[in-house]
């Protein structure tokens, strides 16, 4: 905690909350009842078992995809949809800078290269115009990722990928039952890849998921998850190199639960994003984040505002964050910039790419602007959300 913060718990009184707000993730008798038939089956690989089957059809159906094919986490998912798009070494994709580390790390791991865009200051999603600006001769595919739950306008990057003849991968990984202009993400771009890890809303503790619509890219994805095996092969048939990135049933059969229950959960962390920028917005220097009108389902996975308070006068966002902590609300600061990443650039370089550009709103976003409120407080009652309110109120109006 900083001086900052701990001045500001001295004067300002008792913090406004002392339990945890929200709970993450949320289950009962059902995700209990298939993990024990799923043990119970002695059937724990999806070879075997039925769960995983089940499941891939009931979420390619979620979102209106023809295929869904399951594997061990969001990262393999993205360098197996690489790999199934016919990317290779020294291949470009060009990746937003704000995003989670595994949009770029999945293309380094398979030899490509990332190439950084910068978003749109107002959404945080991919901006269309920085996204043109960064195609080379190279460049073979588009990756928009959508961030927080909200979609990024699919309509745009379709039109640019027409028009460059690139292929295009949606980074779904926090977007479950996210719809751009009524058509649920993922399988709008040539694939789409969700993250079932423990802290997303399709949880299974670890997971991911890719789908797609079209059949070709649907066996690429799932031979290379099978260890390059093809699909009515021979056990020992490896007609390519793949991996086993096979999900369990156990994993399966929580997630057909989770599925259950998502639709009544998203409604509610829509209805607690709706409060919150409503109320939000009356609070000097607290703009909450747009979202683009083509959005017809947002996921909210993550609630981003900007505090802009700090020009006035008030904290900058790092003591912002230090103080809404010490009040009793957990507050993230949103992500470091990737293209700023070192590992990530010094892989870029060992690999021959060109040094990442700069990208001013990424970067602003991190040094002065973007905090979040993660799942839990999303999935809060309302009265919790008022307590999260006063507390913003409180270190808002304060002034070191
Ligand atoms: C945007 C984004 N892409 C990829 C991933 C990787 O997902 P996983 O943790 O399932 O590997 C994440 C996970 O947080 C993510 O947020």
């Amino acid at each position: 905690m900083t001086m900052t913060s701990s001045r500001l718990a001295i004067h300002g009184g008792e913090p406004v909350r002392t339990t945890p707000i929200g709970q993450w993730p949320e289950f009962g008798r059902e995700e209990e009842e298939l993990l024990l038939a799923a043990l119970r089956s002695g059937k724990w690989g999806s070879l075997d078992g039925t769960y995983v089957d089940e499941f891939e059809r009931a979420f390619a159906e979620f979102q209106a995809a023809k295929f869904a094919v399951t594997t061990v986490n969001a990262t393999m998912g993205l360098a197996v949809a690489y790999k199934a798009i016919g990317l290779g070494p020294g291949d470009e994709v060009v990746v937003p800078a704000y995003t989670f580390i595994a949009t770029a790390s999945a293309a380094l791991m398979i030899g490509a290269i990332p190439v950084f865009a910068d978003v749109d200051p107002e959404t945080l999603l991919i901006s269309p115009e920085s996204m043109d600006a960064a195609i080379t001769p190279r460049t073979k595919a588009l990756v928009p990722v959508h961030h927080g739950g909200s979609p990024v306008d699919m309509d745009a990057v379709m039109a640019v990928a027409r028009r460059r003849g690139l292929r295009v991968v949606e980074d779904a990984a926090q977007a479950h039952g996210a719809a751009w202009r009524g058509r649920p993400v993922g399988a709008i771009g040539d694939v789409g890849v969700f993250s079932h890890q423990s802290s997303k809303m399709l949880t299974a503790g670890e997971g991911g998921t890719m789908v797609t619509n079209d059949p070709e890219i649907d066996e690429l994805l799932w031979s290379y998850r099978n260890v390059g095996r093809r699909r009515g092969g021979e056990w020992y048939e490896h007609v390519r190199l793949g991996w086993n990135l096979r999900m369990t049933e156990f994993q399966a059969a929580v997630l057909l639960a989770q599925l259950q229950r998502f639709p009544e959960q998203q409604a509610r962390r829509t209805a607690a994003a709706g409060y919150l920028t409503e109320r939000l917005r009356e609070i000097p220097g607290v703009v909450p984040l747009e979202v683009p009108s083509g959005v017809t389902a947002h996921s909210w996975y993550t609630y981003h505002w900007r505090w802009l308070g700090a020009r006035q006068g008030g904290l900058d966002k790092f003591a912002f964050a230090d103080a809404l902590r010490a009040e009793g609300v957990p507050v993230l600061h949103g992500y470091v910039p990737i293209n700023r990443n070192e590992a990530v650039r010094a892989e870029i370089k060992r690999l021959g790419g060109a040094e990442p550009a700069a990208c001013p709103a990424a970067e602003k976003a991190d040094a002065e602007e973007i905090l979040a409120f993660s799942s839990p407080i999303l999935m809060a009652a309302e009265t919790d959300l008022d307590d999260v309110l006063r507390a913003v109120e409180k270190v808002a109006r304060y002034r070191p």
